[in-house]
C-alpha cells in the first residue's frame, strides 16, 4: 500500500532538490473510427440494446479497424495532449504508457515515442488493467515531485477488442478501444495537481478478471519442452467484480477525503473508471454527489480499460465542463485485482 497526502515543502526542502508538484496541464484522446452499436452486437450474440443499456449504460463502443493499433491511437492522443499543453514533442522527458493490450509485449511506449518524435524522452509501459492510467499518473508524478523530470506524458490506451471472445455475450458487449493522454509538468509543491492518492492490489482475487497465458508446450529435445506464448480471451466473473467495485471504490475515496480533510461537497467532478453506469451511480449516491457532477461517456465508448479516465477527462475539458482549478475525485479499478483513487486539481487550458 502506498499513500501520499500532499503537505507543503518545508524550507529545508527548498532549492534545486526541493519536493515539487505535478501540474495537469494538457490532455488529448483518440478513438477508432468504427462504432459498433448494441443493436449491431445483437445480430451476433443473444443480447439486446435494452439489456445492455439498463445493466451497464453502454450504447456503443469503438473497435479498431485495419491500421488502427495501440501505437496509432496512443500517438494521436499524445499529439493532441502536446498541442493542448503548448509543448513540442522534443521537450518531453518521459512517456508512460498504461496498457494491457500492447502491440509488442516488449513494450509499445517506444513506438509511440518514435511516432511523435519525442527523441529526448524515455518511454516505457505500465500494466495495471483498468487501474493502469491512474497508477501511471501517480507514478509519473513522483518523477516530477522529486525533480528527476520536468515534462511528462501519461497515456492510457487499450485495444481489448483483440482479446474478447466475440461470441461471449457476458464480456463482448462491455469493452471498446481508445486512448487518452495527459501532460504533466513539474510545479511548485503548493500547486501540485495530485492532491492525494491511494493504490491497492489484491492478487488473491486475480481469478475474477483475467487475460491469461494459454498453456501450450512444444517438445524440444528428449523430455524438455518449451512453453509457447499465447493468450486466452478475457474472462470475468462480472458479479464478483461488480461487488468489489461498489465496496472498494467508495472506501478508497472516503479515505482520500478523510486524509485531506475535504468534504465530498468540495468535489467539482467524480471521474471514475467507466465500467458500468450502475457503479458510477452507486458511488455518487454514497457521497451524495449530484449525478450531473458524475462524468460518464459509457453510452458512446463502453469500457476502454486504461483509456477511460483520460478519454473522459479530455471530453469534459474540451466541452468546458472541467475548468482550471476544479477538484476531481478519480478512481480506477479492475483486473489484478487492482484499484486506487486520486484527488486531482486540473490546471490545463480551456477548450481549444
Ligand atoms: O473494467 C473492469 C471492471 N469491470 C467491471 O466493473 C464490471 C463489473 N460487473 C458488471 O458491470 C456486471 O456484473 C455486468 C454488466 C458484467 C453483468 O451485469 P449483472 O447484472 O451482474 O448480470 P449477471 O451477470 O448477473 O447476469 C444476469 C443475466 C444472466 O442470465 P440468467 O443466468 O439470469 O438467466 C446472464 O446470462 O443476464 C444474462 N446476460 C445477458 N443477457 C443479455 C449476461 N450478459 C448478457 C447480455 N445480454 N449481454
Amino acid at each position: 500500500m502506498s499513500a501520499n497526502t500532499l503537505s507543503a515543502a518545508t524550507p529545508a526542502h527548498r532549492g534545486a532538490s526541493h519536493l515539487r508538484g505535478a501540474a495537469l496541464v494538457g490532455c488529448g484522446s483518440a478513438v477508432p473510427a468504427t462504432s459498433l452499436s448494441n443493436s449491431d452486437l445483437s445480430a451476433r450474440v443473444e443480447t439486446s440494446d435494452d439489456w445492455i443499456r439498463s445493466r451497464t449504460g453502454i450504447g456503443a463502443r469503438r473497435v479498431a479497424g485495419p491500421g488502427e493499433t495501440i501505437t496509432t491511437l496512443a500517438a494521436e492522443a499524445a499529439r493532441a495532449a502536446l498541442a493542448h499543453a503548448g509543448w513540442e514533442a522534443q521537450e518531453l522527458d518521459l512517456i508512460l504508457l498504461a496498457t494491457s493490450s500492447p502491440d509488442d509485449l516488449f513494450g509499445t511506449a517506444p513506438r509511440v515515442q518514435a511516432a511523435i518524435g519525442a527523441s529526448r524522452a524515455v518511454a516505457f509501459d505500465l500494466t495495471a488493467a483498468c487501474s493502469g492510467f491512474l497508477f501511471a499518473l501517480i507514478t509519473a508524478a513522483q518523477y516530477l515531485r522529486n525533480g528527476s523530470f520536468t515534462k511528462v506524458l501519461v497515456i492510457g490506451a487499450d485495444q481489448l477488442s483483440r482479446w474478447l471472445d466475440w461470441d461471449d455475450r457476458r464480456t463482448c458487449v462491455l469493452f471498446g478501444d481508445g486512448a487518452g493522454a495527459v501532460a504533466l509538468e513539474a510545479c511548485e509543491a503548493d500547486e501540485d495537481g495530485l492532491v492525494a492518492f491511494r493504490m491497492r492490489s489484491d492478487g488473491s482475487r486475480n481469478a475474477c478478471l483475467t487475460l491469461a497465458q494459454t498453456e501450450h508446450h512444444r517438445p524440444l529435445v528428449g523430455d524438455t519442452s518449451a512453453q509457447i506464448g499465447g493468450f486466452a480471451t478475457i474472462h470475468m466473473n462480472g458479479q464478483e467484480v461488480y461487488k468489489f467495485a461498489v465496496r472498494e471504490v467508495p472506501a478508497v475515496l472516503a479515505e482520500l477525503l478523510a486524509s485531506t480533510g475535504l468534504e465530498a461537497s468540495a468535489l467539482d467532478w467524480l471521474l471514475l473508471h467507466q465500467a458500468n453506469q450502475r457503479i458510477l451511480d452507486a458511488v455518487a449516491d454514497r457521497f451524495a454527489v449530484p449525478h450531473e457532477r458524475v462524468l460518464s461517456n459509457l453510452a458512446h465508448y463502453g469500457n476502454t480499460s486504461a483509456a477511460t479516465i483520460p478519454l473522459m477527462l479530455d471530453e469534459a475539458v474540451r466541452d468546458g465542463r472541467i475548468q482550471s482549478g476544479h477538484l476531481i475525485a478519480s478512481s480506477g479499478f479492475g483486473a489484478g485485482l487492482s484499484w486506487g483513487g486520486a484527488l486531482l486539481r486540473w490546471r490545463g487550458p480551456q477548450a481549444s
